[in-house]
């Protein structure tokens, strides 16, 4: 392993992985003149992205062809169209349609939700290490925010979240898997949970990241809404369908509280984003593509660790969780320097690292650059 990666070296692929790897490496250099912004190089300020847990595939293709032709049309409201994208969810999770609504994103319905608890008068309890947009709304209008501990391994506690519950408790989030921490919640005690749970507050499972799962343990919770006005289920289109700055998200509740969060939710979804994810949600041969890419690029951060002997959670998600054993924002700001933009440091786990997937390749060169400065 050289100890004087450059980009060229990796460009021209004659460093880290040289040897049959050159022509993949060929291939790669190739990919990454393609991938990175503009077509430009990767640098400083144009970095390989494994920061926002974003898609490094980007959008499908069938589906960006959609929307390009869309925009003819985005001088109409999408009404009908959004009938359209619902259905295909509905037949796809197998629930009625008038449990789903479109969003622009899930962000919306996650600020619906907190906005819900707030007004209803109650607090809201979740892990203490999760995503934390629910809580904004809530705590700007009054809820408490109850962090409940996390399991020695950094998962989610639903012993815990009961345990932090009050009376006036009216929410509980949790997210699955969750982030930054790429764990789940085993399915069964998930769902008792939430059915115990909802008799008293609101229950929000957010299954952001739900497709990457490939556990026989995990399981949405979707089919729980039909019949439970207290349990919402969040899903977003800008993970495995890369739309993250196109916006398509959705909630999936029950009729009642689906009318409680619609007088919440901030507005509508644009007509080619509702087109392009009708064509990209029912494209699963992508998906798989993506999905199958995910778990190569893991399997090379894995093995980075454990060379490095870096504790690690293991992921369900497009993402890992791992401990530098130094200051996380220097990590980054060193491997900046190469050319890759990794997460942000978290207040709870200064040492930690989230690290996005990138394409293979990409998270290879991620990774010599790491064991070259930090190895
Ligand atoms: C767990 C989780 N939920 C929700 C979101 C927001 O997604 P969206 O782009 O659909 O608003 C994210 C984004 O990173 C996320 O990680």
């Amino acid at each position: 392993m050289t100890n004087n990666l450059t980009r060229r070296d990796w460009l021209v692929g004659t460093s880290a992985v040289a040897g049959s790897m050159m022509i993949a490496n060929a291939a790669s250099a190739q990919d990454m003149a393609s991938m990175t912004n503009m077509g430009m190089p990767i640098s400083k300020d144009n970095p390989i992205r494994m920061t926002n847990n974003e898609n490094p595939y980007g959008i499908n293709p069938k589906a960006m062809d959609v929307i390009i032709k869309a925009y003819k049309r985005a001088h109409i409201y999408n009404f009908r169209a959004r009938r359209e994208l619902t259905k295909v969810i509905a037949d796809m999770e197998n629930i009625p349609e008038e449990c789903i609504a479109v969003g622009a994103g899930s962000s919306e319905y996650l600020v619906a939700a907190g906005t819900l608890c707030a007004v209803s008068g109650g607090d809201m309890v979740i892990p203490e290490i999760t995503f934390g947009s629910i809580t904004r709304s809530a705590s700007a209008l009054g809820s408490k925010i109850i962090q409940a501990p996390m399991n020695e391994d950094l998962s989610i506690s639903l012993d815990s979240l009961r345990k932090a519950m009050t009376k006036n408790t009216k929410c509980v989030y949790i997210c699955n898997p969750n982030n930054p921490v790429p764990s789940i919640v085993e399915k069964t005690a998930l769902e008792q949970f939430c059915l115990e749970v909802s008799k008293q507050a609101m229950v929000v499972v957010d299954e952001a990241y739900y497709e990457y799962v490939r556990d026989d343990s995990y399981s949405t919770m979707a089919h729980l809404i039909k019949d439970n006005p207290n349990i919402i289920v969040l899903r977003t289109a800008s993970k495995i369908h890369a739309f993250a700055n196109v916006r398509i998200g959705f909630a999936f509740a029950h009729p009642d509280t689906m009318k409680k969060l619609m007088a919440f939710r901030s507005g509508t979804s644009s007509y080619p984003a509702i087109m392009g994810a009708v064509a990209s949600y029912k494209d699963l041969d992508y998906q798989k593509f993506v999905i199958d890419k995910n778990y190569e690029s893991l399997e090379i951060l894995y093995k980075m660790f454990e060379e490095l002997n870096m504790p690690y959670v293991k992921a369900h998600a497009n993402f890992v969780f791992a401990n530098a054993g130094r200051d996380a924002s220097e990590v980054r700001e060193k491997l900046l320097e190469s050319g890759v933009l990794i997460g942000r440091q978290y207040a709870h786990s200064p040492n930690w690292i989230r690290i996005s997937t990138a394409k293979p390749e990409e998270t290879q060169y991620m990774v010599d650059v790491y064991k070259r400065d930090f190895g």
